[in-house]
């Protein structure tokens, strides 16, 4: 049941990366949302937390920007709107579905956050994690999407992989050092 649901829910959002309104363009689904789900499979273990709950937080982690760019600035606010939406369509268990919500109100470290659950932290240095991981997308963004000049592009994602970085708890920042170094070098 938890397998056609997350099928189905994948195809809700992929639907929403490949529409016209998602100012993000397609690569969203390909090279953060898809790799966002492959990093919390890697770091449930370190973190203590439910793979399941923190799987599907990372589908829907940024569903409400993609959706409605208005969205953008408190999409950890609507996140958890939208994703109780989708879960109670699917019968998915109330419990699960706090669970859920929990982790994408507390994803962005730009935010500051409180209380986060094992969900929430694991959710949120897979974020920050993709982003080292992707930085030809972060260049993409700079120099196509913002339309960037050379050096604004380049000190852009700089410090977009530098805030990255911190976000990252100390065993996660060793997975990807060499990564971030290089990164850095070239930029
Ligand atoms: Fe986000
Ligand atoms: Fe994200």
């Amino acid at each position: 049941m938890i397998e056609t649901m997350r099928e189905n829910i994948e195809q809700i959002v992929e639907q929403a990366c490949a529409a016209d309104t998602n100012i993000f363009g397609y690569d969203i689904w390909t090279h953060h949302i898809l790799k966002v789900i492959e990093n919390t499979e890697r770091l449930a273990s370190h973190f203590d937390a439910d793979p399941e709950i923190v799987e599907l937080a990372a589908l829907l982690h940024d569903y409400a920007s993609i959706k409605d760019k208005a969205l953008y600035a408190d999409h950890h606010i609507h996140g958890p709107i939208e994703a109780e939406k989708l879960l109670k369509r699917f019968g998915y268990p109330e419990e699960k579905t706090e669970a859920v919500k929990d982790a994408i109100a507390t994803h962005r470290a730009s935010v500051t956050v409180e209380h986060r659950s094992a969900e929430g932290a694991c959710l949120a240095n897979a974020d920050a994690m993709s982003h080292i991981e992707q930085v030809p997308s972060l260049l993409y963004l700079a120099y196509i999407h913002h339309e960037m000049g050379i050096d604004e592009g380049k000190m852009w994602v700089k410090a977009k992989l530098q805030r990255s970085w911190q976000k990252l708890r100390e065993d996660v920042q060793d997975l990807v050092r060499d990564k971030y170094e290089a990164a850095l070098k070239v930029l």
